[in-house]
C-alpha cells in the first residue's frame, strides 16, 4: 500500500508542518498582494503575511466568510489575471448571488491530484470504471470528480445526476467498481433497482464515495447492507476546491483525513471565533496552502466537526460532519440536527431511510414535524408503532417533543443530488 502513496502522504508529521508553513506564508502574501480585500482586512488588524511566523500565528488572521465572497461577486476575491483563470464554478445558494470561484492550470492539477489521491484512499485502483453520478456543470461535483478518476487511471462514467432509470440500466450494463454520488441520490437508485427488479446486492459495485450533504453511521450501514459495497465519506466545499479536501480511508472508515497538504484546518467556537483544541467540535475553518486564483484564508466553512489525529495517513482526520450551523433547528431552546433524526429513522423498524423535517409555527412556538415514510407492506399498526417509538427516541435523545408522521412509500420526494431535509412553513 505505501508504494501507491503520494509523497506529501509519506512525510511525517514535522516535515509535514515545515511544508504547511512554507505554504502558508506564500498563500498570505500573494492574496495580501494580489487581492483587495485580503489587504485591506490584514492592514485593517495591523497584520502583515510576515507575522506568521508559526501555524499558530494564523489565529490572529481575520476571517473569510461566504458573505465576503458575495460582496465581492463575480470576480473580486481572483488573485490573478483573468486570462490565468481556466475555469470557474459557482454554487448556486438559496438566495441572491452564486459564490463565484475560479482556479488557475495549476489549480486545476492540485483538484485533479487531491481527487485522485481521495479514490486511492477509497480503495479505487487504476484500470477501475467510476461511475459518477454527481451533477455536472456549475456544481463542482461532477467535474472535480471526474478529473480525479481520470488522473487516477480509472475509466470514468460521466453519468451526472438524473434520468434514474438510465443510472440503473448503465450501472448494470457497464459495469462500474466505484460509484460517486450523493448518499440520498444513492438510496433514490436503490429504490429504481428495486423497482426494475434488478438486485442492489448483485451489481458490479464494490465501493460509493459519498458526499456534498450530512450523513450518518446508521445511513452507511444502510447503504452498504442493501447494496453490499463499502461506503465511504468524502468531503469539500466549492470556495476551498470542490471534492477531495478530504476523504476517509476505506481500510478504517473512521473519519475523513484533511489533505493537509493542500488546506490548512482549523475548529473555531462558531460564536466567539477562538480556535479550539483538536478533539472538541466547533465550526470548521480552511486556508488553501497552494491556490493560485482563489486563494481563501480562514474560511468559515459553517460546518460542525471535529478534529483528530492521523490514523491510516499521517494527516488529521475530521469527523463525519454533524450539520452546517444553518440547518441547525433551535426548537425551544433544543438544538438539533436532521442527522440526529435521520440516526433515529434509520434505526426504526418498518420505516423506510426517507424523511423530511416540516418546521411551522403554532401560536409563537415553533413546532417540527418528522416525515418518515413507512416501507412497503406495513402495516397501519406497525406505522402507528413507528411514529411512537422515533417520537419517543427524539424525546429522549435529543430532549424536545415533535410530532412524527408515518406516510405511505413514495410520497416523500426524491433526491436527485443535495437533499433538502428541512421544509420551513413558518413563514407561509
Ligand atoms: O458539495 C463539493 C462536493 C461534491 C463534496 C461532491 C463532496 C462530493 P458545495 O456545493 O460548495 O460543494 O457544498 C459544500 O456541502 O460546506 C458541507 O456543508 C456540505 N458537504 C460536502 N461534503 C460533505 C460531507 C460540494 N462529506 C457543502 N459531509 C459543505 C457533510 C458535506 N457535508
Amino acid at each position: 500500500m505505501t508504494d501507491l502513496l503520494d509523497a506529501a502522504e509519506r512525510l511525517d508529521r514535522e516535515e509535514l508542518g515545515a511544508l504547511q508553513l512554507e505554504r502558508l506564508r506564500s498563500t498570505l502574501r500573494h492574496a495580501y498582494d494580489n487581492v483587495a480585500f485580503h489587504r485591506e482586512a490584514f492592514d485593517k488588524a495591523g497584520l502583515s503575511p510576515e507575522d506568521c511566523r508559526s501555524l499558530a500565528d494564523l489565529a490572529r488572521f481575520p476571517f473569510t466568510t461566504k458573505a465576503d465572497l458575495r460582496d465581492h461577486y463575480p470576480f473580486g476575491m481572483f488573485a490573478v489575471d483573468s486570462s490565468q483563470v481556466r475555469r470557474i464554478h459557482a454554487s448556486s445558494g438559496t438566495t441572491g448571488r452564486p459564490t463565484v470561484v475560479g482556479y488557475t492550470q495549476r489549480d486545476l492539477d492540485t483538484w485533479a491530484d487531491v481527487v485522485a489521491r481521495s479514490l486511492r484512499a477509497a480503495g479505487a485502483r487504476p484500470g477501475h470504471k467510476v461511475h459518477v453520478a454527481y451533477g455536472y456543470g456549475l456544481f463542482t461535483g461532477g467535474l472535480g470528480a471526474h478529473y480525479g478518476a481520470e488522473r487516477l487511471g480509472c475509466t470514468v462514467i460521466p453519468a451526472s445526476g438524473g434520468m434514474t432509470a438510465r443510472q440503473v440500466q448503465l450501472i448494470n450494463d457497464f459495469r462500474p467498481e466505484i460509484i460517486m454520488v450523493t448518499p440520498s441520490y444513492m438510496l433514490t437508485l436503490l429504490d429504481e433497482f428495486e423497482r426494475q427488479g434488478v438486485d442492489p446486492r448483485s451489481t458490479s459495485l464494490k465501493v460509493g464515495v459519498f458526499g456534498a450533504e450530512p450523513w450518518t453511521e446508521e445511513m452507511r450501514r444502510e447503504i452498504e447492507e442493501r447494496f453490499a459495497i463499502d461506503a465511504v465519506d468524502i468531503y469539500g466545499l466549492s470556495e476551498v476546491m470542490g471534492p477531495g479536501v478530504a476523504q476517509e480511508c476505506v481500510e478504517t472508515k473512521d473519519g475523513l483525513h484533511i489533505w493537509e497538504d493542500h488546506f490548512f484546518p482549523e475548529v473555531v467556537d462558531p460564536f466567539t471565533g477562538e480556535v479550539l483544541p483538536d478533539g472538541e467540535e466547533g465550526e470548521l475553518v480552511f486556508t488553501s496552502l497552494t491556490k493560485e486564483a482563489m486563494p481563501v484564508i480562514r474560511y468559515r466553512t459553517r460546518d460542525l466537526t471535529r478534529l483528530l489525529p492521523g490514523t491510516a495517513r499521517v494527516f488529521r482526520r475530521m469527523e463525519k460532519v454533524t450539520g452546517r450551523s444553518d440547518d441547525m433547528v433551535i426548537l425551544r431552546g433544543v438544538n438539533l440536527f436532521p442527522t440526529q433524526i435521520e440516526e433515529i429513522v434509520l434505526r426504526t423498524p418498518h420505516v423506510a431511510p426517507h424523511f423530511q423535517l416540516r418546521l411551522t409555527r403554532e401560536g409563537r412556538l415553533d413546532a417540527l414535524t418528522v416525515l418518515a415514510e413507512a416501507r412497503p407492506g406495513t402495516t397501519p399498526d406497525q406505522r402507528a408503532a413507528a411514529a411512537q417509538c422515533v417520537a419517543a427516541a427524539v424525546k429522549d435523545g435529543i430532549g424536545v417533543s415533535v410530532a412524527v408522521e408515518v406516510v405511505d412509500p413514495e410520497t416523500l420526494e426524491r433526491s436527485v443530488g443535495k437533499i433538502k431535509r428541512i421544509v420551513d412553513l413558518r413563514n407561509t
